[in-house]
């Protein structure tokens, strides 16, 4: 990796993955791009370049990535499950028609290609606990079925034409920087901002809803360690299981109350991301991950809470002081 472009960078995953990449390869080197403009005042406006970018359009596509000279496109434009169920047509449009084109860029440019596959990508019918790394995939929404349909892109383009195609799995993804931007879990993320301004969270899963979580940290170094590993090592491309702790709401709520003892959490349910919810894994097995290119999580349940409460203290000072103060 020399010379990065990021589609979907003013996302939550694009926010922090651009600035882990400036840091390793430099400022120059990272092109960050978004469908929307990112405000002025936005990392990955203000720390770097940044180009408004619609990874429908193939055309142009083609041209920034050959302005920039990048060797590498970390593809993360997408509509995400939630949003993907109320806009199935977009969905479609965006996650599978854009990685067509920047597949097909990535072919004629000589480009390595990172595109995140999800939890998503499983279905009713896979094993929940463990998820296999090879297994059913039936997914039920249109978010899981460009997932499956992408993997399998990436895998005709590795196959077909060489381009050095890697993916991941992601479970849910915990971070501070970023909000989520419209899954079944973003829940996960929702419930630290709600703790820390209002000591209290409706969530929309039911309490024992268990899912794959990943703290930022550790899924920034993921796309980053899978794109600088030996290619001969990965018998396995598109994508990886990866995982790092597995959530409920109620689990996570009590670990909140360890440290805001007033917190309090109760549940309206929404019926369509429960569904959702319902029909991905509990569990995913990640050994293939760990014994091709060495994929280990440093963030547990414990690690990630203190972080997580430390930097959004941070943000907000008065509100996260107790009602009695
Ligand atoms: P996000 O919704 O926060 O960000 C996606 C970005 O894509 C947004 O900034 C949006 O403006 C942009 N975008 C939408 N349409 C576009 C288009 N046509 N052209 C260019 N940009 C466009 O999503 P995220 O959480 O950062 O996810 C990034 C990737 O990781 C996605 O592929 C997602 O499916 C995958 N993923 C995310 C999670 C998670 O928990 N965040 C989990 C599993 C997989
Ligand atoms: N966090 C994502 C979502 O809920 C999983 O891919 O849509």
């Amino acid at each position: 990796m020399k010379r990065a472009l990021v589609t979907g960078a003013a996302g939550q995953i694009g926010t922090e993955l651009v600035a882990a990449l400036r840091r390793l390869l430099g400022p120059e080197a990272v092109l960050a791009t978004d469908l929307r403009l990112a405000d002025p005042d936005h990392p990955v406006r203000a720390e770097g370049d940044f180009q408004v970018l619609d990874c429908t359009q193939g055309t142009e596509v083609a041209r920034i990535v050959s302005e920039h000279e990048a060797d590498v496109i970390f593809h993360l434009a997408a509509l995400l499950s939630a949003v993907g169920e109320k806009r199935p047509l977009e969905a479609y449009r965006v996650n599978l028609g854009g990685l067509m084109e920047v597949l097909e860029v990535a072919r004629q440019e000589e480009c390595a290609v990172f595109t995140p596959s999800s939890i998503a990508a499983f279905g009713p019918d896979t094993p929940p606990d463990p998820t296999p790394q090879t297994t059913i995939q039936r997914p039920t929404s249109m978010y899981g079925v460009t997932k499956v349909a992408g993997e399998l892109l990436c895998d005709y383009y590795h196959s077909k034409f060489g381009v050095d195609t890697r993916g991941l799995r992601y479970p849910g993804i915990i971070s501070h920087s970023a909000p989520p931007g419209g899954g079944t879990t973003d829940y996960a993320v929702e419930i630290f901002h709600a703790a820390v301004r209002d000591g209290k969270y409706t969530c929309f899963l039911e309490p024992d809803t268990q899912l794959d979580m990943m703290y930022m940290t550790d899924a920034v170094r993921a796309a980053m360690e899978l794109m600088e590993a030996d290619p001969d090592r990965l018998r396995h491309r598109n994508a990886f299981n990866v995982t790092a702790m597995q959530l409920t709401p109620a689990a996570l709520a009590e670990s909140l109350r360890k440290r805001i003892p007033h917190f309090e959490i109760d549940y309206d349910v929404d019926p369509v991301r429960q569904a959702i919810a319902d029909s991905w894994p509990r569990r995913m097995d990640d050994s293939a991950a760990r014994e091709e290119w060495g994929w280990s999580p440093t963030f547990g349940l414990d690690e990630m809470v203190d972080d997580m409460l430390d930097h959004l203290r941070l943000a907000h000072p008065i509100e996260s002081a107790s009602p009695s103060n």
